[in-house]
């Protein structure tokens, strides 16, 4: 069903170079998490009704791809803690527990709309190593090796808000994004230096997608949750800032 209905959801080529991808994951669990999403999807409201055709390749196969990318360049064994922050119906939490090796799991969210959906299913299911959170990331306080994000806030408050959160990376799955100095200053002022940014060209055909690796700059240094207030007060000033953008530079592995 999954991959039948992918391959209707993306060009033929794309598909074709799949195989290694499809590889590292337990295709039934991914195919019955596909089905749940379906299902749920209207009742749990997941996605809007135009992406509603698009589950398999556009949120699915997208974080597959991601996941992909991120074992490329971390290292992930099933010792790793990872937490999704904001996860909604487990995207793309989930999907990293549907590798044949999965890592420790937790998935992450505010609200409870989307997130109690995929609690009662892992819980039919017996997956009990999952961990599921209802909290603000501002309000938890639990460390893990690695955090993931995907369509939480705009990059690069998304990394700062999980500053506090991660031991070795933060993994951003993002959109397009455009890095200027300012915004390296202000990853430098949260401790935070951005390891590689990843164009993903397997997903090309979804738009422009990147994968985002930061890490902090002094692994010694304890750093609190920022407050959401002042988050939001540094979002206007940082955007105002950047209405003149200077010195632009959008390129793969940027500081390597
Ligand atoms: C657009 S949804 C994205 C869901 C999912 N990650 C995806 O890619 O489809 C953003 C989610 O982030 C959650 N969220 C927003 N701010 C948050 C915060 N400070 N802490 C935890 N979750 C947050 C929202 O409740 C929402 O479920």
């Amino acid at each position: 069903m999954f991959l039948e209905d992918l391959k209707k959801q993306i060009p033929e080529e794309y598909f074709f170079y799949s195989n290694s991808i499809f590889n590292l994951f337990d295709l039934e669990k991914i195919n019955d998490f596909y089905l749940f999403l379906k299902e749920n999807n209207e009742i749990g409201g997941f996605f809007s009704k135009a992406d509603s055709e698009r589950i398999a390749s556009r949120h699915i196969y997208e974080s597959m791809v991601y996941i992909y990318y991120l074992k490329e360049y971390v290292n992930v064994s099933r010792e790793t803690s990872i937490l999704d922050v904001g996860s909604g119906p487990g995207i793309p939490g989930y999907i990293l527990y549907c590798l044949k090796e999965n890592p420790k799991v937790s998935l992450l969210d505010s609200s409870r709309r989307r997130l109690q959906f995929i609690e009662k299913y892992i819980k039919q299911k017996n997956y009990s190593d999952i961990q599921i959170i209802y909290k603000r990331i501002e309000e938890w306080t639990q460390q893990f090796d690695v955090v993931i994000t995907r369509a939480l806030i705009p990059f690069p408050y998304n990394a700062v808000l999980l500053r506090h959160s991660f031991i070795n990376v933060a993994a951003i799955f993002s959109g397009n994004i455009q890095i200027n100095e300012n915004i390296i200053q202000y990853l430098k002022k949260n401790n935070l230096i951005i390891k590689n940014n990843i164009k993903i060209l397997e997903l090309e055909f979804l738009g422009e997608r990147y994968l985002i690796l930061l890490s902090h700059i002094d692994r010694t240094k304890k750093l609190k949750p920022i407050k959401w207030k002042t988050l939001r007060r540094e979002m206007d000033e940082l955007h105002n800032s950047n209405s003149k953008p200077k010195g632009w530079s959008r390129q793969n592995n940027i500081h390597n």
